[in-house]
């Protein structure tokens, strides 16, 4: 992680702001190595230096990665006057400054969601150049059939005239319903709702159930939410087949 000033690292792991953090080295409550360090300015290294603040579970990470299972009815954003976000529903024990959800899905789907506070990872997830596909599960209103299965697989044009990479899809049964499993590796707005619509189809329920290799845990209740494992980050860039 390399050496950083006592302060920002408190602040960053802790979920304070730098002025609390601040405050908690003035009133001597952090110890780097057993000594009680008063200078905010401190430069330590959270690989090597044993860090600890009174009353705070300090874990030192450079970044969080969380899997969210969305429920319906939150909206895929950081902040809003009055709709709930996915950020307001992430517990406090795993909240921290600057998360924000790599990607967006629609306020009525559900599924995986990562949130981090990693630009440069959700930047990776979220550009096509990058390949990261997305799958999804959709109930439809009809069953698709062999000739919707290749206008997909070919890159459909919406009905803007917006014309989509290649998909990989096949029918699926949701719920009881007629549905279909989807993989794309875009995220434009609205996407996989107006891929069936160009079909002349319409999406009932949309869940995402992956990214890249990366599975919803299937015991995460809807809402509910956990960090994920190093060796899980890796499977998002990892290619299935
Ligand atoms: N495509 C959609 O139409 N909605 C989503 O939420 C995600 C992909």
């Amino acid at each position: 992680m390399g050496l950083k000033r006592l302060d920002k690292l408190i602040a960053l792991n802790c979920n304070v702001s730098r002025k609390d953090a601040r405050k908690l080295i003035k009133d001597a409550a952090v110890t780097v190595n057993s000594r009680v360090v008063l200078r905010a300015e401190e430069l330590v290294d959270a690989d090597v230096d044993d860090i600890d603040v009174k009353g705070y579970n300090f874990t030192a990470k450079e970044h969080i990665y969380i899997m969210l299972n969305k429920p319906q009815g939150v909206i895929s954003a950081t902040a809003d006057p009055k709709k709930k976000t996915v950020i307001d529903i992430i517990p406090d024990e795993l909240k921290r400054r600057s998360l924000f959800p790599a990607g967006r899905l629609d306020r009525d789907t559900t599924g995986l969601l990562i949130i981090t506070d990693d630009g440069a990872f959700a930047h990776r997830i979220m550009s096509p150049a990058h390949h990261v596909y997305k799958t999804y599960q959709t109930a439809l209103s009809y069953s698709i059939d062999e000739n919707d299965i290749k206008k997909l697989e070919d890159g459909i044009t919406l009905g803007d005239g917006t014309e989509c990479l290649p998909a990989k899809v096949k029918p699926f049964v949701f719920n009881g319903l007629p549905g279909a499993e989807i993989k794309i590796r875009e995220g434009k707005y609205h996407q996989v709702k107006r891929m069936f619509h160009a079909l002349g189809n319409n999406v009932e329920q949309l869940r995402r159930i992956q990214i890249g290799s990366l599975k919803l845990d299937t015991s995460l209740a809807e809402g509910e939410c956990r960090e994920l494992t190093a060796e899980e980050l890796e499977l998002v860039f990892t290619d299935e087949d």
